[in-house]
């Protein structure tokens, strides 16, 4: 099994250019950088990934997009087409954050599609589930990840195809997201070992590889414990992300 650890800035719709100079400045000087054991990314707005690619120097940080057109290309205003942000010279995309769920109308539809149009551009997806407060103090927890799994991956109209790492599970429950409550993290790794069978039932051994990261509140202070359950193969991380310090000792948090 070749899983190690992979920890993912998502910078939502923050960082002016200084500071993404500074940023990266800082990480360069650190020597932080990406490791085959810990892998890095920062997905930053769409207008400053070629930005980002000038400046992550030795750091080799992946960079990445916050989302993507479910279309090829086309008449599509103001949309971003998988196949220029891979030749932009992005590595992954998320796709299906709860906020673009709840605030720009991503559905398991449009997931689905979305998903199927970025892995055949060549672009790695980080596919982002998670349940709302109501629906985990209903006991629907398990309930929805899975129906939205099975949206994106198993029941759209769109078969979904990869291979190796390509695909990447965010369980992000909707209530940590940006509130400073973390999940436990035995709360976390029993959504993250559900997932892991739906994903070893669905792809076979391929399943065994997939990283599943945890987002939700997670900083330098509780990123060990979280990061130490089997099932959590790393961060997709908002607040704490968006200063130096506190990524390069998200990046460190096993040193
Ligand atoms: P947060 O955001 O770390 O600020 O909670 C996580 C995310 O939305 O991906």
């Amino acid at each position: 099994m070749s899983r190690k650890y992979l920890m993912v800035g998502n910078w939502k719709m923050n960082q002016s250019l200084s500071e993404i100079e500074t940023f990266f400045k800082t990480l360069n000087q650190m020597g932080v950088k990406y490791q085959c054991d810990m892998k890095l990314g920062i997905a930053p707005q769409a207008m400053h990934i070629s930005k980002c690619l000038d400046l992550v120097g030795d750091t080799n940080i992946v960079i990445g997009s916050q989302t993507c057109s479910e279309f090829e290309s086309g008449a599509y205003t103001g949309e971003l087409a998988p196949k220029n942000l891979k030749e932009l010279g992005c590595g992954f995309t998320l796709i299906g954050h709860s906020e673009r769920r709840t605030l720009f109308g991503d559905t398991d539809h449009t997931i689905n599609l979305k998903t199927a149009n970025a892995l055949s551009a060549g672009l790695d997806v980080i596919l982002c589930i998670g349940e709302t407060l109501e629906e985990r103090e209903a006991g629907k927890t398990l309930e929805v990840v899975m129906s939205q799994l099975e949206g994106a991956l198993t029941k759209g109209e769109k078969k979904i195809e990869f291979t190796g790492n390509q695909l990447t599970i965010a369980y992000e429950p909707v209530w940590a997201i940006g509130t400073g409550k973390t999940a436990t993290p035995e709360q976390a790794e029993e959504v993250h070992a559900a997932i892991r069978k739906f994903l070893i039932d669905t792809y076979g051994d391929m399943g065994q590889n997939i990283f599943i990261l945890y987002g939700g509140s997670v900083k330098p202070a509780n990123v060990k414990e979280l990061l130490e359950k089997p099932n959590i193969d790393g961060g997709l991380v908002g607040g704490a992300s968006l200063k130096a310090d506190s990524f390069a000792a998200l990046s460190n948090w096993n040193q």
